[in-house]
């Protein structure tokens, strides 16, 4: 929530700062700015909207300066406008603020500002911050580090900040409590950013920061202390993304890229699972089989499309490595009396690794004891960081809002991890999985199969662009994937859409059903239940009241009822989710260009949800 970015080099601040910017808008996009560090006074400018509004607000006459910080907005205090976009300055104009997160305790620090003197110019809680660093600055000396560290100590809440200051304006300093911030070692520059996207064109040597770390940047180089002033040795780590992983590579859209990335993340996510004794390697994850005899429980904890991918953990772990599993929204998670001990497993999955949420709830079980899995796309960030083990997902950056390739990587790292206690457990033999391995080992090529014919899919899409709600029908492990359908579409299309279990239709949901109301339904073939012939049941009941029903069924599958089928490669039933959310993900993606909505950054929403 919300994008920052500090640069200090050799290099017109401007152009690293706004394709920084650029790379970091996916975070929020209601307003944007810049601080460039003009000696006397700070050179500040800031609108609301997308960045191009900055971009078309800063023109040509841009003072040439050597260093910078910049934001991109995603409002929780103070509505997107001019005047509460971010940098935040404060009297004199020569010290400015960014910030992403809340400053939970900012009313009294405003009220105890204002009966000082400051006059503020916004409604956020990071004004605040600028005119308590601006006083407390002037007691240190000059030195914007102490002033920083005597600053954080009395903020509560979640925040990244970075501040600047015209008598200094080579050296930028930034903090980190609950929200991210990373910084980029460069040759005579450096660079601080909530993500490494915003750097990777420059650099690829990033350093982490710890929980209340205040590091300063300079040309010359960084440091780091705690907040005491104690000097802190910096982690530095090698980027192995790619800039071109976070271009839009000929496509029109992030999410569109995104999509056809599918087969290469989910490989990627396999490459190397299953060794040459039939076991799957996951050593990452430091599970004893003592560990594992004393495991009563698994819990996941997970939102959005994460969650979905934790609904499919069920399935898969129950299946196969017999022991139970319960998913929660991790939002719920902490506000009711969990029963979980150092015998229950907490699997938090998280493509951001920042969400509070997640976070929040993550902490809650560490505390009682639970040891902790985290299943994240994103290095060194914070779930895995606070977490005991960590699997990583190999989908790449995911720029666009809508999570696609991250949540078919998820849904496979959580198998692996089934497929991992099965064994370990002893309830599955290698062969037996090997020989699931082998099906997974195929998904790629068959989520191919279905990219290459996306085309009449998208036609038809079109044809339902009018329709106000699109109701989704699952059963099983088609149920996890009905509500990610109707997800996708609320968040692209902006369009009333609802995932229910197809047996509860009768229960409530049939009602909505009118004429022509448009009802997809995955039909979960050669389970062992038999649960095909129920979904076509349900498919009738629906078309009986007016209903316009597409089916998702694999090849072969014999489908009554339907208006239109989209036909998916033949999977066993655990793996169709794989394959049936790439149609979804398409209808989603092509109402929402269709009705002319912004894909990539839909309304309201930010990629990285770091507040609660
Ligand atoms: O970064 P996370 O996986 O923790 O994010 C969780 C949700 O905010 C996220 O999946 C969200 O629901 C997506 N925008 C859905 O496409």
């Amino acid at each position: 929530m919300c994008g920052i970015v500090g640069y200090t080099g050799p290099q017109s601040a401007i152009t690293p700062l706004i394709e920084g910017l650029r790379r970091l808008e996916y975070r929020g996009y209601d307003s944007a700015g810049i601080a460039l560090g003009t000696p006397d006074r700070l050179y500040i400018e800031k609108r609301a909207g997308k960045l191009v509004n900055l971009e078309n607000a800063l023109g040509e006459s841009l003072p040439e300066v050597h260093s910078g910080i910049g934001h991109t907005r995603w409002a929780t205090h103070g509505g997107p406008t001019d005047r509460n976009a971010h940098p935040h300055v404060d009297n004199e104009g020569k010290l400015a603020v960014i910030h992403n997160g809340i400053i939970e305790n900012y009313t009294q620090l405003r009220a105890d500002l204002e009966s000082r003197g400051h006059r503020f110019d916004s409604d956020t809680d990071t004004e605040s911050v600028a005119h308590l660093l601006s006083d407390l600055r002037k007691k240190h000396g000059g030195d914007l580090s102490a002033a920083m560290r005597e600053a954080v100590a009395s903020l509560r809440g979640s925040f990244t900040l970075l501040a600047i200051h015209a008598d200094q304006p080579e050296v930028i300093v930034g903090v980190r409590r609950n929200s991210p911030l990373v910084v980029g070692l460069g040759v005579g520059e450096n660079f601080m950013a909530s993500d490494v996207a915003a750097f990777i064109d420059y650099t690829k040597r990033a350093v982490e920061l710890g929980q209340d770390e205040v590091v300063t940047i300079s040309p010359s180089g960084i440091s780091i202390t705690n907040l005491d002033g104690a000097p802190l040795q910096p982690k530095e780590y090698a980027i192995t993304w790619d800039s071109s992983a976070a271009q839009k590579g000929g496509f029109n859209h992030f999410m569109l890229k995104e999509i056809f990335e599918q087969p290469k993340a989910v490989a990627d996510t396999l490459l190397g699972r299953l060794n040459d004794r039939n076991q799957i390697v996951l050593d990452e994850l430091h599970l004893t089989k003592e560990d594992i005899q004393g495991l009563k429980k698994i819990v996941v904890l997970a939102c959005g499309t994460a969650f979905h991918a934790g609904m499919l953990a069920k399935y898969a772990i129950e299946k196969w490595a017999k022991i139970s599993v319960e998913v929660e929204l991790a939002s719920e998670f902490r506000y009711r009396d969990p029963l979980i001990d150092s015998n229950t497993l907490v699997i938090a999955i998280s493509q951001s690794g920042e969400t509070m949420d997640t976070l929040m709830a993550l902490r809650h079980a560490k505390a009682s004891g639970a040891r902790i899995l985290a299943v994240c796309n994103t290095n060194s960030s914070t779930i895995p960081r606070e977490s005991d083990a960590v699997l990583y997902t190999h989908a790449g950056p995911e720029i666009a809002v809508a999570s696609t390739k991250a949540f078919l990587t998820q849904v496979i790292a959580v198998y692996l991890i089934g497929l991992h206690l099965a064994q370990l457990r002893g309830v599955m033999s290698d062969l037996e999985v090997k020989s699931v391995f082998d099906e997974m080992v195929e998904l790629p090529g068959k989520i191919e199969q279905i990219l290459e014919t996306v085309e009449p899919l998208r036609e038809l899409t079109r044809g339902f662009a009018q329709s106000t709600s699109v109701l989704f029908l699952g059963r099983n492990v088609g149920f996890p994937v009905a509500l990610e359908g109707a997800l996708k579409l609320k968040e692209l299309a902006y369009m009333h859409a609802e995932g229910f279990a197809g047996g509860e239709l009768k229960h409530g949901p049939i009602a909505l059903i009118e004429e022509g109301t448009p009802v997809i339904a995955i039909l979960p073939v050669g389970h062992e239940h038999g649960l095909d012939e129920k979904m076509l049941s349900n498919v009738q009941e629906v078309k009986a009241r007016g209903a316009k029903v597409i089916v998702i069924a694999q090849e072969g599958a014999e489908v009554t009822g339907a208006e239109h089928v989209i036909r998916i490669p033949i999977a066993p039933a655990i793996f169709q989710p794989i394959l049936a959310t790439v149609p979804l993900q398409v209808f989603a993606y092509e109402m929402a260009v269709t009705r002319g909505n912004d894909v990539d950054q839909p309304r309201n929403l930010a990629k990285s949800v770091t507040v609660e």
